[in-house]
């Protein structure tokens, strides 16, 4: 598995991600046609910069990466009311269950091991957070977003809610969240190895590793079908009510 670290040579970066590379080359140290057989340690120092600033930016980069390999075609003919739907129903519902579930096994699991292992304390931690964040970040959505979509297919106009009248406001906040999210999720996977399970691991550490890696997957699919399907569908319909109201 690819690992990032200083000793990492711009073309393994070049073949590994695009959205490292378009990072790397937007801080303006590597150029097209330079050397990239250069590591990122020889990089950073030839330009008296400490490599740690720039690992850190292409891991931010990393985590926000939209993975390509997930189908959201089930979302293909549906009006945006019926992806909201989708979205309520598989993701929104399946995380109000799940996340104490999840909570209450991360805490068995600690309780059994967690004294001799303090990356079990930090995913306790950093999960805590996370359902936090995202109990709030659903609640916006269905308290803004969402019935700003069902208005413009049920009424051709868009009634005000606490994120004013217009879709853009509110998606600006829900894709700066996503990317919170998606950067918890990165580091979810370190802690835990990529939900690895250790040698000799009980029943209920396999259980919360399960459990871990589902709510890994159906999150990034969750947010796959908002950042790429109702977003953008949410834009041009309200573009297309202001160039024709009803
Ligand atoms: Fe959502
Ligand atoms: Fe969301």
């Amino acid at each position: 598995m690819f690992e990032l670290s200083s000793e990492t040579r711009v073309n393994e970066l070049e073949a590994e991600s695009p959205a490292m590379m378009n990072a790397l080359m937007a801080t303006g140290i590597f150029r097209e046609g330079d050397n990239s057989d250069l590591t990122i340690d020889a990089l950073c120092w030839g330009f008296g910069l400490n490599p740690l600033i720039i690992l850190n930016t292409l891991a931010r980069a990393r985590a926000s990466e939209a993975p390509s390999n997930i189908d959201v075609s089930e979302l293909d003919g549906l009006t945006l009311t019926q992806v909201v739907e989708n979205i309520e129903s598989s993701h929104h519902d399946y995380l109000r269950e799940t996340l104490p579930l999840i909570g209450e096994s991360i805490g068995r699991v600690v309780d059994a091991h967690g004294a001799n292992d303090d990356r079990l304390i930090d995913v306790q931690t950093l999960f805590e957070k996370m359902s936090a964040d995202l109990e709030n970040h659903m609640l916006h959505e269905e308290e803004a977003l969402f019935p700003m979509v069902r208005d413009m297919e049920t009424d051709g106009a868009i009634k005000p809610t606490r994120c004013g009248e217009t879709v853009g406001g509110p998606i600006a906040c829900m894709e700066n969240d996503h990317n919170v999210v998606r950067e918890e999720l990165g580091r979810l996977r370190e802690l835990t190895d990529d939900y690895a399970l250790p040698k000799n691991a009980c029943m209920t550490y396999r259980n919360m590793l399960e459990q871990l890696d589902q709510f890994g997957q159906n999150t990034a699919i969750h947010i796959h079908k908002e950042e790429q399907v109702l977003f953008p569908g949410a834009l041009k319909a309200q573009a297309a009510l202001r160039e024709d109201p009803a």
